[in-house]
């Protein structure tokens, strides 16, 4: 008899329903939300609207897209934590009243985590104790895992997230939100050293992007002054000199960590492994004795698929959760 999950997704701007069967994907239905693009980021009020109005759609595709039904599934899991409180509440009350109604238990995952074992939803699978670098629009993170449900940060951002740098830097740009993808493209063919940005100077694993933010607001505005085309004219060399300096700052601290630690088996997780020059750099270090581990492009963005695969690892050790949890807006591993 095979194990089927029904996961749900609603942290942040992604509804995300998938069915997971002994581990293995049988389906992922996304739904990104729009309406925040002309805002400049995530407006928390509409971003659960949009969940509340999608969810079942996207609950319905998933299962119809898996060749399963109903009454197939053995239990819910869903994302507790961390994000949006308002969007978190969506996918918690829908888990719950799901989980009743059919009578199979509830699985809460934690968000960070789930993107960490996204790793083990194809081959290769990481061995552990492996490092993985998690880098998303709200989070920051250097991981020791040391088994499925065993992870322990070893350095983190003191404040913004790379993500949120990558997508700052964008909007100062004239680009809309989520730019960072954005800054990817137009980075090709860009000179990575035309512009020169100060890397922070954290001691030991933690990070800070606050610094970058600030210092390419002023560097536009100077520029600006003397000419107001210089974004247009410039806008592949910026894109690529910011992108190298974000991604230098991310990687020298891994590459520290692999010393600390003596750990080899590097993973990169989240959205903002989804970056070429990132995943370049971590492909490149096999060449120097790192075995790494980068997810498929759709593994890397916010997924039910990942909270499915995280919800399977609890279900077997029978890691459940009553119908009085809540959503944890600030949820620690
Ligand atoms: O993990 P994710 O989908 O959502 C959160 O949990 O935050 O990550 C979204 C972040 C956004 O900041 C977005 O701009 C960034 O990932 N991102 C990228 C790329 N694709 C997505 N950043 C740089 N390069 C990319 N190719
Ligand atoms: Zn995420």
């Amino acid at each position: 008899m095979s194990i089927n999950i029904l996961a749900i997704e609603s942290s942040c701007d992604e509804t995300s329903a998938a069915i997971i069967s002994d581990g293995k994907v049988l389906s992922n239905s996304i739904f990104s939300q729009q309406v925040h693009e002309i805002y400049g980021g995530v407006v928390p009020e509409l971003a659960s609207r949009a969940h509340q109005k999608q969810i079942i759609t996207i609950v319905d595709k998933a299962i119809e897209q898996s060749r399963t039904s109903k009454k197939d599934l053995d239990a819910i899991a869903f994302t507790c934590g961390p994000g949006l409180l308002g969007s978190l509440l969506v996918g918690v009350s829908f888990a719950k009243g799901f989980a009743l109604a059919a009578g199979i238990p509830l699985i809460s995952v934690n968000h960070m985590q789930a993107h960490i074992l996204a790793h083990f939803i194809d081959e290769p699978k990481p061995s552990f104790p492996f490092l993985c670098l998690t880098v998303s629009g709200g989070h920051t993170q250097i991981v020791r895992i040391n088994d499925y449900l065993d992870m322990e940060i070893l350095g983190e951002t003191r404040d913004d997230a790379v993500g949120e740098a990558f997508d700052k830097s964008a909007k100062m740009l004239g680009f809309p939100y989520p730019g960072g993808y954005l800054i990817d493209k137009y980075a090709r063919g860009g000179d990575p050293y035309r512009f020169i940005f100060p890397k922070s100077d954290i001691p030991g694993l933690d990070y800070s992007f606050s610094g970058i933010k600030t210092a390419v607001l002023y560097f536009l505005r100077d520029q600006l002054k003397a000419d107001e085309k210089f974004i247009k004219k410039n806008i592949h060399d910026l894109c690529a000199s910011i992108q190298h300096t974000l991604i230098e700052m991310l990687f020298d601290k891994l590459i520290l960590a692999s010393e600390m630690t003596g750990i080899t088996e590097i993973a990169i997780a989240g959205g903002v492994a989804a970056n070429s020059l990132l995943r370049e750099k971590i492909s490149f270090k096999q060449k120097s004795g790192w075995k790494t581990y980068i997810p498929k492009l759709e593994y890397c963005t916010d997924n039910a698929a990942m909270i499915g695969i995280a919800g399977y690892f609890k279900y077997l050790r029978k890691n459940f959760s009553d119908l009085t949890v809540s959503p944890d807006a600030r949820m620690q591993f």
